[in-house]
C-alpha cells in the first residue's frame, strides 16, 4: 500500500490536510506528487512535505495508482478531460473531494476508472477529521479500505450511499464552522464579562476541546446525559442552557442545517 503512487491535483487548503494524513499514515513522500497552477501553492507543499511538485496534471496523473482530485468544483470539468488521455488515470482510484461534484460527471469522463466521491472536513489536518464517502460504479469494498488505511489515523471514515454526502456536507463538512460561530460568541460573551482575549479564546477552545473529548471518548455517554451531568437544578449551567431553550437554538440549528443541505443541493452538478 504504501508503495501506491499517489497524487493530488490541486493543492489548495484541504490537498494540504489530506497530504498531511497520508504521510503520517506512512507512505513516503516519494510515493507522492502534488500537482497545482500556483508556484506559491507548489512551493509551500514541497517545503512543508518534501514531495514532488508539478504544474502539469497529466505528467502527475500518468503515473498514478490512487488520484485524489482536490480542485475546485468548477475545475473539476477541466481537469478531467485533462488527465482522461492517461492510461492510468482511467485505470486509477480516483478519490474526489469536490462539494457537489457527482460520481457520474467523473465517471463520464473516466468510464472505467474506480470512483469514490468523498467528503472531508478540515480537522482532518489535525487528525480529527470526519470523511464521508460513497462508491462510485467500478469502486470495491477493497478501495473503500485502502483509503481508510491511507486517511483512517486522521479521520473517522463513513460510507453511505452518494445522496446522503450532500447532507453530509451540511453536518460534518461544514460543521466545525459551526462549532466556531458558536465558540466566537462564547468568546466575545467571555469578554464581556471581563477577559482579556487571549483568556477568553483559552478557556473557550480548551471547554471545546474537553466537551469533544468527552463526547467521542470510548463508551462516552449520550450528548444528553454529558449535559445533564453538568446541569444542576436551579444551577448556573440551568439559567444558561434556559436561555437557549428560550431562544429556541434547537430550532435555530435545524434551520441552518437544512439550509445548508439546500445550498449543497443547488451546487450539485447533476
Ligand atoms: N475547505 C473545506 O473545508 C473543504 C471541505 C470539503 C471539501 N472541500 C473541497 O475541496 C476542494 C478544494 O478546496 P480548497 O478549500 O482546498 O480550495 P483551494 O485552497 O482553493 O485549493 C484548490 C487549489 O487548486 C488550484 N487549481 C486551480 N485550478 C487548477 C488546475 N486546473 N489544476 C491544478 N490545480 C488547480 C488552485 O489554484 P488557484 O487558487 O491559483 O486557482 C488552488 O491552489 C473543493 O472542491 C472543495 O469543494 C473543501
Amino acid at each position: 500500500m504504501s508503495r501506491a503512487r499517489i497524487v493530488f491535483i490541486g493543492s489548495g487548503k484541504m490537498a494540504e490536510a489530506l497530504i498531511a494524513a497520508v504521510v503520517s499514515g506512512g507512505v513516503e513522500a516519494k510515493n507522492i506528487v502534488a500537482s497545482d497552477v500556483s508556484a506559491v501553492r507548489r512551493d509551500c507543499i514541497k517545503r512543508v512535505f518534501g514531495v514532488s511538485v508539478t504544474a502539469d496534471n497529466l505528467a502527475a496523473a500518468k503515473n498514478a495508482d490512487i488520484i485524489f482530485l482536490c480542485v475546485k468544483p468548477a475545475q473539476i470539468p477541466d481537469v478531467l478531460d485533462e488527465i482522461s488521455v492517461s492510461d492510468a488515470a482511467r485505470r486509477a482510484l480516483v478519490v474526489s473531494i469536490a462539494a457537489g461534484v457527482v460520481i457520474r460527471s467523473i465517471e463520464k469522463k473516466l468510464p472505467s476508472a474506480r470512483v469514490i466521491r468523498t467528503m472531508p472536513n478540515t480537522p482532518v489536518a489535525v487528525g480529527e477529521g470526519v470523511v464521508c464517502l460513497a462508491r462510485g460504479r467500478h469502486a470495491v469494498r477493497r478501495d473503500v479500505k485502502t483509503l481508510s488505511r491511507l486517511l483512517g489515523g486522521s479521520a473517522v471514515i463513513v460510507e453511505m450511499p452518494e445522496k446522503m454526502l450532500d447532507a453530509a456536507t451540511s453536518i460534518s463538512g461544514s460543521g466545525p464552522a459551526y462549532f466556531y460561530y458558536f465558540a466566537e460568541a462564547l468568546a466575545d460573551a467571555a469578554r464581556r464579562i471581563g477577559f482579556d482575549k487571549a483568556t477568553a479564546s483559552l478557556l473557550v477552545a480548551h471547554t471545546a476541546a474537553g466537551a469533544a473529548a468527552m463526547m467521542s471518548s470510548p463508551n462516552a455517554k449520550s450528548f444528553s446525559d454529558l449535559r445533564a451531568d453538568v446541569t444542576s437544578a436551579g444551577g448556573t449551567t440551568a439559567a444558561a442552557i434556559k436561555e437557549f431553550a428560550r431562544a429556541r437554538l434547537a430550532d435555530i440549528v435545524r434551520r441552518a442545517v437544512l439550509a445548508a443541505r439546500k445550498r449543497a443541493l443547488e451546487l450539485s452538478r447533476r
